[in-house]
């Protein structure tokens, strides 16, 4: 996904800017281009592919200066061209600009312009705001013709500007796509991510819808005056250490990514938890009858399990949709409902814009998200951290973690301010602060599972079933196969297996069972059963301690006992790793999947 990066201040900004765009890679991209300022010198230099590619040629034209900005493409509008990668200029190369997000009207802006005399050197969407900011640039200051044009703009941006003509300064300005700008002694940092800027500065200013940021070697003047809050991570959890990949160090970051979410928010006496992003709209959520999850992807497989987690303990009616489903449809809301958003990055185009929806119905919105300061939090202004720390891999795994740990305390919340016992709630509570030991074991087997996909890499097709709690998680397993490793993954719920998947079953045809010894235990038997006379390979996750699956089943990985509600967070493990060890064996490139972005911040 497009990630910008700038810099001014007194050192030499290249590298700086480079490295903010290395440390934002992780979402994908196919480009990359930078500009260097120095006195009244604009340059720039771009190339398809790598940052490697782009680092080549400015070997052989090196840029010099202390300001500038910088970008990583993933086409939208336009192929990934040389021409087609930003920086994008205006006619007279005096206006340079980078961009995350869409420009929808861009046609109609493009023909107007065209008219006026400009001349396109780009298919893409953004460069007709290089067009209109020069349209506006009429001897002015840069922040006046970008504020302009701006308003002339359908669509999403983070942006960032600068001109020949008014230099040493960089315009930025943002809807609906994350930009930031850390702070340090008279440098400024800025990108579409904190992880770039966690190396060069403690403090950020987050900048809100609409919000348009001017900055000098030694001033920023924001419209709207913005407060610093100081990051939650250290630049050392974006690197990779001694991990292969960011992926594998995520999966084993997981006992901690449940240490974290629970910190200081179990009242063990109690029976109770504490959610202190909670605390402003608590005697609304007591009114509350009917609670509708939306999320996309993995977080959406999240929320599924958050709903049986709801209704079987909270005792509150709960549905779930995707958020592109539920922004187009026209759902009945009351006052008696809670919608509850669930993203890791918090930055979800079609997540946000059904949060926009809602708000815009007057419906309590709550947010569960890991990035703090994310648009997200910012437009649901209640909700919960899951405090997961930079998720860098594309695939989600311990924010997944983090998320089923979130949605488990806050069952425990709402079902204590409900008829929940204290001794329920003491009882999920005291599971939960176990989980991260557990969570240790589970990954102890990796050796086996490393082996195990050894064995079944040798297979095209992959069917995941489960039932009831674990059922959300099949279809988790299957898309963390099928985007990491391109294989063919299904997810199904074991019952529904005669209602037809059951004709793909062959000795070619493997399922892997979650079929761990909890109220569905008998059914998954049977569906298990069913698979086998059908002559299916199958790879059980089930319960220490139970014989009769090793009878049954061709392989088994075991994980420890716990509660029902909670075994997906621990299932869910070996599925993870199974995948990232399939990916590996096949060459894949695991932390950054084909077609895929990280944060997909356009529809
Ligand atoms: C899959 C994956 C995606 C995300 C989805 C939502 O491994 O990572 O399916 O879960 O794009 O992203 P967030 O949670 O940032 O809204």
């Amino acid at each position: 996904m497009c990630r910008v990066s700038g810099y001014i201040g007194k050192k030499d900004a290249l590298p700086i800017i480079m490295d903010g765009l290395r440390r934002q890679s992780y979402g994908g991209y196919d480009s990359a281009g930078v500009l260097i300022g120095d006195g009244f010198n604009l340059a720039c230099v771009k190339a398809v592919g790598k940052l490697e590619n782009l680092e080549k040629k400015l070997e052989n034209q090196p840029l010099k200066g202390n300001w500038g900005l910088g970008q990583i493409r993933w086409a939208t509008h336009g192929a990934v061209t040389e021409i087609n990668a930003h920086p994008h200029q205006d006619c007279k190369r005096n206006i340079f600009l980078v961009h995350n997000g869409i420009i929808e009207n861009y046609r109609d802006l493009k023909e107007q312009l065209i008219k006026e005399g400009h001349t396109f050197s780009s298919g893409t969407d953004t460069e007709v705001l290089a067009h209109l900011i020069e349209k506006y640039f009429q001897g002015n200051l840069l922040e006046e013709a970008v504020r302009r044009a701006l308003k002339d703009v359908r669509g999403t941006y983070g942006l960032l500007v600068v001109a020949g003509n008014d230099p040493e300064k960089i315009v930025a300005a943002r809807l609906s796509s994350p930009l930031l700008i850390g702070i340090n002694n008279g440098e400024y940092i800025l990108a579409s991510d904190p992880t770039a800027i966690a190396p060069y500065a403690r403090r950020i200013i987050n900048l809100d819808d609409y919000e348009i940021a001017t900055v000098s070697q030694d001033d920023l003047r924001v419209i709207k005056e913005k407060i610093p809050v100081f990051l939650e991570f250290t630049a050392e959890e974006t690197e990779k250490g001694e991990c292969p990949h960011f992926m594998l160090k995520e999966i084993m970051a997981q006992p901690e990514t449940i240490e974290n979410a629970i910190r200081g928010r179990l009242l063990f006496e109690e029976g109770a938890v504490k959610l202190g992003g909670l605390d402003s709209v608590s005697a609304q959520l007591k009114k509350i009858n009917r609670l509708i999850l939306i999320a996309c992807g993995t977080a959406n497989y999240a929320a599924r399990i958050g709903k049986y987690m709801l209704e079987e303990y909270a005792g509150i009616s709960a549905e779930v949709d995707v958020a592109s489903e539920f922004r187009y449809r026209k759902p009945m809301v009351d006052e008696k409902t809670a919608v509850i958003f669930i993203s890791q990055s918090g930055e979800t185009a079609d997540t946000l814009a059904a949060l926009k929806e809602m708000k815009k119905k007057g419906v309590l919105t709550i947010g569960i998200t890991n990035v703090v300061g994310s648009s997200m939090a910012r437009e649901t202004g209640s909700g919960v951290y899951i405090r997961s720390g930079p998720e860098i891999a594309v695939a989600s795994t311990k924010a997944f973690l983090g998320q089923l740990t979130t949605l488990a305390m806050l069952t425990v919340y709402l079902g204590r301010q409900r008829n929940m016992s204290l001794v329920t709630g003491g009882r999920i509570i005291s599971e939960l602060s176990n989980l991260p030991e557990f969570a240790r074991q589970v990954l102890k087997s990796a050796p086996q599972i490393e082996k195990l996909a050894k064995k079944y890499s040798e297979f095209k097709n992959f069917w995941f079933i489960g039932r009831k709690y674990n059922f959300p998680i099949a279809l988790e397993g299957a898309l963390k196969l099928k985007e990491i490793s391109y294989l063919h993954a299904e997810g199904a719920a074991g019952g529904e297996l005669k209602h037809g998947p059951l004709a793909l079953i062959d000795e070619n045809f493997p399922t892997i069972a979650l079929c761990p010894s909890d109220s569905v235990y008998e059914k998954m038997i049977s569906n298990i059963q069913e698979i086998k006379a059908r002559g299916g390979p199958v790879l059980a996750i089930a319960t220490e301690g139970n014989k009769e699956i090793k009878e049954i089943a061709d392989d088994v990985i075991f994980i420890p006992k716990t509660l029902e509600m909670l075994t997906p967070m621990l299932s869910v493990i070996p599925l993870q790793l199974f995948a990232y060890y399939m990916a590996a064996l096949l060459g894949c490139d695991i932390d950054k999947p084909r077609n895929l972005a990280k944060s997909c911040t356009v529809e």
